[in-house]
């Protein structure tokens, strides 16, 4: 009965997969697309990820405005592949859109109509070994001169032709050997490209950005994030500067301050502002004994966009032991503080303080919190460094229940920023997590095959507490006076998208539970929605193609765990799609097909306690980051418990030791034990069993 089901089951999904590549190799180009610079405009274009080098996510298009939205509606969908997550923001240039799902695989459409004009797939599976196991998609690509540059998941950058999809070069940016992987951005800045990588939160890595001349891909210069082992020299004075506030024997951590996520290029001071991110591990304690500021990690640094030499650097967490990085969005622009025109840097990193910054020279102008932030009472002005609340650095021993958790109060999903209205729209939530040492400080290391190493434990005996759920919303933030205008409260749904802003009054932000909302700017009134039939985390963007305003976005649920989400979305039967939308256009999504997936039981399958055991040990070391938290699946990938593959032995040990189904997005386990996968079916089976009965 069970394999009766399976088999037409893959077939669907085998169909999917066929359609959807008997299209993709088509090879029909257009004219080469003129060079665009990525300047102030009149908004026709959305050339780079936040639109201009001010990372603002603002557009000057009016046709679409807050007076004429009953007119807006769906101009055409491009259904993608199930297993290539959605969650970058496309471009816009001369009416070709560009975007790129999964693993890097980049599509050009012509932004009218959908038609695609060119896709090409850099083959990540083949090459990512163990780094696909930190797999969650590639968040942006960049643009310059007839050119679109991305980054893979193996540490790749490649640039291709923008008329064809042609390959002109490609770097490898990492050692194929170390924990190293991009899902990041590239920016441009003048004639270069620059990209960083992630990789802290499992291996012991050492953090850098480097650039790229934009034409031949030759690297133009690197800039360490934490200085490595003094022994070795140092690469330049900001390395010796970081080194005295480090201690112990650091640099077998790695130290980590990857820059994972945001850079911003100001063409006005010539720099690129990098935010750098959590240290490896993530517990000071093991990585910096001693304690002290360890530079530069959680902070925006400044470099010389030409040489890449230091210039300024804002910590923004010293002595970073909670996986508080800096790494969110940094947008630029100018704003009149007590009687006086200012140059700033914004941005509200994952602490739940909002940062305004001087871009000039680096020193903070004001933060206050726009979260809830148990670990810190203010940030002082003076000396520019939190007031700590000392309990928060979980003494050994202790265990606190720290606000914000981990995901951060604001995660990768990008704020945007609207001059008209003065505010700042922030997808922000409030969701905690409990905070204890590893139980042997001293002799912690990392365990290898890409898995979290992050130097936590459970709470010691009778300090464990139940972490209270979370609450998301949408902030309007007025960052001069640094205080909420408005919000709109989004409930229990904790992982929103991120937020684009117009010149017709409108803020547009796509949600967890798959509605599309569009607010005016100023007073946050929802004015229009729109069902997108499966969860948003990506921002949306706005462009003229043949003189008619639209509006894109991808859609496509990365959530690994439900909670908090609203319902969850099912790996299998979820769209993912790229949505067009323009005034008086009127294409329908074909209904949702509900497909029942059942919980699966073998009523002749004896689970074995100790086999169980081992198996939620294995499960929540390797699988739960994409299966999802004690088996919720989120929609990220399949739900385990509904799975036909983990009740035959011989098809978990094809899908993990041979890595059958890795074109998809699952990783290969190649050295895994039998015993583990073992130990995996039991759990499986075990839970699935646990959930059939708490049913009925
Ligand atoms: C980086 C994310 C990721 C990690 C980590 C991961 N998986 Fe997967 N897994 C996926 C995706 C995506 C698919 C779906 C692939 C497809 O569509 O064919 C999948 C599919 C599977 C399937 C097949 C399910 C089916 O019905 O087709 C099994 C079984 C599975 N994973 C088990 C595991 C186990 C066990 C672990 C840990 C040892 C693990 N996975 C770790 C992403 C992941």
């Amino acid at each position: 009965m069970i394999k009766k089901y399976s088999v037409g089951f893959l077939t669907t999904i085998l169909a999917l997969f066929v359609g959807f590549f008997s299209i993709s190799g088509c090879s029909e180009s257009k004219e080469a697309v003129k060079v665009a610079e990525v300047v102030e405009d009149d908004g026709a274009d959305w050339p780079s990820f936040g639109r201009t080098y001010k990372e603002d996510h603002y557009s000057p298009l009016t046709e679409i405005n807050d007076q004429n939205l009953d007119r807006l509606g769906l101009a055409w969908s491009f259904d993608l592949p199930v297993s290539q997550s959605g969650i970058s923001a496309p471009l816009a240039i001369d009416g070709v859109l560009y975007f790129a799902v999964g693993h890097s695989v980049i599509h050009a459409m012509e932004a009218t109509t959908g038609k695609l004009l060119w896709e090409y797939d850099p083959k990540v599976f083949d090459v990512a070994g163990k780094k696909m196991r930190a797999g969650w998609g590639v968040r942006g690509i960049a643009y310059s001169k007839g050119k679109i540059f991305t980054a893979t998941l193996d540490g790749r950058l490649i640039a291709l032709e923008a008329a064809t999809g042609k390959l002109i070069w490609s770097a490898m940016t990492v050692d194929p050997e170390d924990g190293r992987y991009i899902t990041g951005a590239p920016w441009i800045m003048k004639d270069k490209v620059i990209i960083g990588h992630g990789g802290a939160d499992y291996a012991p890595i050492r953090g850098y950005v480097t650039a790229y001349d934009e034409n031949t891909g030759e690297q133009a210069w690197r800039f360490y994030t934490v200085p490595g082992n003094p022994a070795d020299g140092f690469e330049n004075d900001a390395m010796e500067m970081a080194a005295k506030t480090w201690n112990g024997e650091w640099w077998k951590f790695g130290g980590g301050g990857t820059v994972w996520n945001a850079m911003t290029y100001d063409a006005e001071y010539n720099r690129i502002y990098i935010g750098t991110g959590n240290g490896a591990p993530w517990n000071q304690k093991i990585r910096s004994p001693e304690g002290g500021d360890n530079l530069f990690l959680c902070s925006v640094v400044a470099l010389d966009a030409d040489t890449g030499e230091y210039v300024w650097h804002y910590q923004i967490n010293p002595g970073e032991t909670w996986d508080f990085n800096a790494a969110m969005d940094m947008q630029l622009t100018d704003l009149t503080i007590d009687g006086q025109r200012r140059s700033v840097l914004m941005t509200a990193p994952k602490n739940g303080f909002f940062y305004v910054i001087d871009r000039k020279d680096g020193k903070l102008i004001s933060a206050e919190k726009f979260a809830k932030a148990n670990w810190a009472e203010r940030i002082d002005l003076e000396t520019g460094r939190p007031v700590e609340n000392p309990a928060a650095r979980y003494p050994v021993g202790t265990a606190y229940l720290m606000f914000p958790s981990a995901w951060g109060a604001h995660g990768v999903e990008p704020m945007s920023y609207n001059p008209n209205t003065g505010l700042v729209y922030l997808p922000a939530r409030d969701l905690g997590n409990l905070y204890a040492n590893a139980s042997d400080l001293k002799n912690w290391d990392f365990k290898p095959d890409m898995v979290l190493n992050v130097g936590l434990g459970a709470a010691p005996k009778g300090q464990g507490q139940k972490v209270p759920p979370g609450k998301g919303w949408l902030a309007a933030w007025n960052p001069v006076e640094q205080k909420e205008v408005w919000r709109v409260d989004m409930g229990l749904k904790t992982h929103n998208g991120g937020t684009m802003t117009t010149a017709g009054n409108l803020v547009v932000q796509g949600q967890a539970t798959g509605e599309l909302s569009i607010y005016t700017a100023d007073t946050g009134k929802k004015i229009w929605s729109f069902d997108a039939q499966n969860g948003i985390m990506a921002q949306p963007i706005t462009y003229l193609a043949d003189g008619k305003q639209y509006i894109s976005l991808l859609v496509g649920s990365r959530a690994s765990s439900h909670k908090g989400n609203g319902k969850p979305w099912n790996y299998y039967t979820q769209k993912r799609r790229l949505l067009t939308f323009a005034l008086d256009a009127k294409a329908e999504l074909p209904p949702v097909e509900e497909i029942d997936l059942p919980i699966l039981d073998d009523a002749e399958f004896v689970v074995d306690d100790e086999k169980a055991l081992l198996g939620v040990k294995v499960f929540h070391r390797n699988c739960f980051v994409c299966h999802g938290a004690r088996l919720n699946s989120g929609g990220a990938a399949p739900d385990l418990i509904r799975s036909l593959i983990p009740t035959d032995i011989d098809l978990l040990v094809e899908v993990l030791n041979e890595g059958s189904q890795r074109e998809n997005g699952m990783p290969q386990f190649e050295e895994m034990p039998m015993s583990e996968i073992e130990g995996l079916q039991h759990y499986i089976r075990k839970t699935a069993r646990q959930r059939l009965k708490s049913k009925n």
